[in-house]
């Protein structure tokens, strides 16, 4: 049914698989509207009771947007896609119905912004975390300097995207990253199957009351407007989009695809 992903419904929880192993996953167009029905699925779909978000292959749960599709985009496309990023990522934030990322591998950039719009997160030793975006000239887009903030703090989130430095799965489950490690990654989709389980035996209501409760005090609920307490999410948005009209966007991009390092020059 789906191109680039996989879906299992076992057990009333369904497991999305982004399955583009030989890009590490990456989100490119694709990956991003599949991933819009499969949310859509999640809500719909009476006999789903919880999901879990994880990647194809040993490496990588997912290891960005896909930098490929940011070349040639303008201001407002880029915008346009961080607005359809955060759509998507906001509806999995606020499913009445619990959401676990197995995170795999690589959660960097999108990957972790995804991860983090899941309600929890579990990992195997071999995850890593960052927002690298930086190094392309670019902020996260995808709600990372919202929901990085919420879940480690200020100071560590400011340091974790200005530095684009890798955070191990140990130091992600000290700052509170990641709610559990799990030794053998073959065991990473037993462990959060398990943990959804406890979950799928309480009250649908009140699971789902908690979440929408738990979103309000991160800040996370639609005003009546639709807008005032998203502000930080709607100036990500606009952000994204200003550095896609700079130079330094262009050249990070590009050497990234061309296996270099970025020079920039503050254009
Ligand atoms: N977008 C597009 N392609 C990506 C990608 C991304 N975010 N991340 C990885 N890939 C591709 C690579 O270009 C490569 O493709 P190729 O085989 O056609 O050359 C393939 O996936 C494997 O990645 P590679 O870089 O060769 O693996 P590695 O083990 O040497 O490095 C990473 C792994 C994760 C450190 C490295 O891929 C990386 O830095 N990725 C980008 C992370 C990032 O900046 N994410 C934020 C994007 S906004």
């Amino acid at each position: 049914m789906y191109k680039t992903l996989h879906t299992d419904l076992t057990d009333n929880i369904l497991t999305v698989t982004i399955n583009r192993p030989d890009k590490l996953n990456a989100i490119n167009k694709d990956v991003m509207s599949e991933l819009s029905e499969a949310v859509t699925e999640i809500y719909d779909n009476k006999e789903i009771r919880s999901a879990i978000i994880t990647g194809a292959g040993p490496k990588a749960f997912v290891a960005g947007a896909d930098i490929a599709e940011f070349l040639g985009l303008t201001q407002e496309q880029g915008q346009a896609l961080s607005a359809k990023g955060h759509d998507i990522f906001f509806r999995i934030a606020s499913c009445p119905k619990p959401i676990a990322a197995a995170i795999n591998g690589f959660a960097l950039g999108g990957g972790l912004e995804l991860a983090m719009a899941c309600h929890f997160r579990l990992c195997s030793t071999n995850a890593k975390f960052g927002q690298p975006e930086v190094n392309l000239g670019l902020i996260p887009g995808y709600g990372g300097t919202q929901r990085l903030v919420q879940l480690v703090g200020k100071g560590r989130a400011i340091e974790i995207m200005l530095s684009a430095r890798m955070v191990s799965a140990t130091e992600a489950h000290v700052m509170g990253l990641v709610n559990y490690i799990v030794e053998e990654q073959n065991e990473l989709l037993a462990k959060t199957r398990e943990l959804l389980s406890i979950i799928n035996d309480k009250a649908p209501v009140a699971v789902a009351r908690i979440i929408e409760c738990a979103n309000i005090a991160a800040g996370e609920s639609l005003a009546d407007d639709g807008g005032a307490v998203r502000n930080g999410f709607l100036r990500e948005q606009e952000a994204f989009g200003e550095c896609f009209g700079t130079e330094d966007m262009k050249e990070g991009a590009k050497a990234f695809l061309e296996k270099r390092k970025a020079v920039f020059t503050g254009k």
